[in-house]
């Protein structure tokens, strides 16, 4: 299937229109170049998120395509992603930081992932797309980038312009062609 399908949320009431729109995508330009202001721009919005007792429980690494440290993130990545995100501007590693000195961080996955949301809500503001991967070496990005045992990669994040699906193979691009689904209101609600 060819042609743009129409990615925007189908929801039972109006969201803010970058919520909507925010959507995962497995095409990038590949000439596209983040600028550092854009970068910036990421982390901020990272760095502002809440977490349990202020205690900012994440830490990145940012690499740009085309910089030795892009391939190294790149090359801990599962075949299957690789295979896409390497044409993204960037690679961010988003990396939970487990305990502190005064000990164990138990909401630290948690709040890395509100900061994620911030930034790929930021990113959207930015006319950017970002999309997720689970599928990476955790111990090869730690290994690689000599992290503490503390620091604990959670997932990588390819981020650029959103480029045409159908120019990926079938195999690739699938998820980008389907429509986008998610669970009824009523089936996240408990106890009605
Ligand atoms: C923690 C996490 C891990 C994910 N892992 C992968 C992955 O390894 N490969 C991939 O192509 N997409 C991955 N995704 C993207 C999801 O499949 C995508 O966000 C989901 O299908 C919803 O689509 P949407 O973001 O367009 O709403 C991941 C997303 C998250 C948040």
């Amino acid at each position: 299937m060819n042609g743009p399908i129409d990615r925007h949320a189908e929801t039972s009431v109006p969201i803010h229109p970058l919520l909507a729109s925010r959507h995962s995508t497995r095409a990038f330009e590949a000439d596209f170049e983040l600028s550092d202001e854009q970068i910036a721009a990421l982390l901020e919005a990272a760095r502002w998120a809440p977490s349990a007792g202020n205690t900012q429980p994440w830490r990145f690494i940012v690499a740009r395509r085309d910089t030795p440290e892009f391939k190294r993130v790149l090359d801990c990545l599962d075949t299957g992603n690789a295979e896409w995100a390497q044409h993204a501007a960037a690679l961010l590693v988003a990396v939970r930081v487990e305990a502190n000195a005064k000990g164990p961080l138990s909401h630290a996955a948690y709040d890395l992932g509100q900061s994620m949301a911030h930034l790929t809500f930021q990113a959207a503001a930015e006319g950017l797309t970002v999309r997720q991967m689970g599928g990476f070496d955790a111990d090869a990005i730690s290994g690689e980038f000599d992290l503490p045992s503390e620091l604990k990669p959670t997932s990588v994040a390819a981020i650029g312009v959103a480029g045409d699906p159908a120019l990926l193979a079938e195999s690739v691009a699938g998820p980008d062609r389907k429509p986008r689904a998610r669970l009824s209101i009523d089936e996240l609600v408990i106890g009605g």
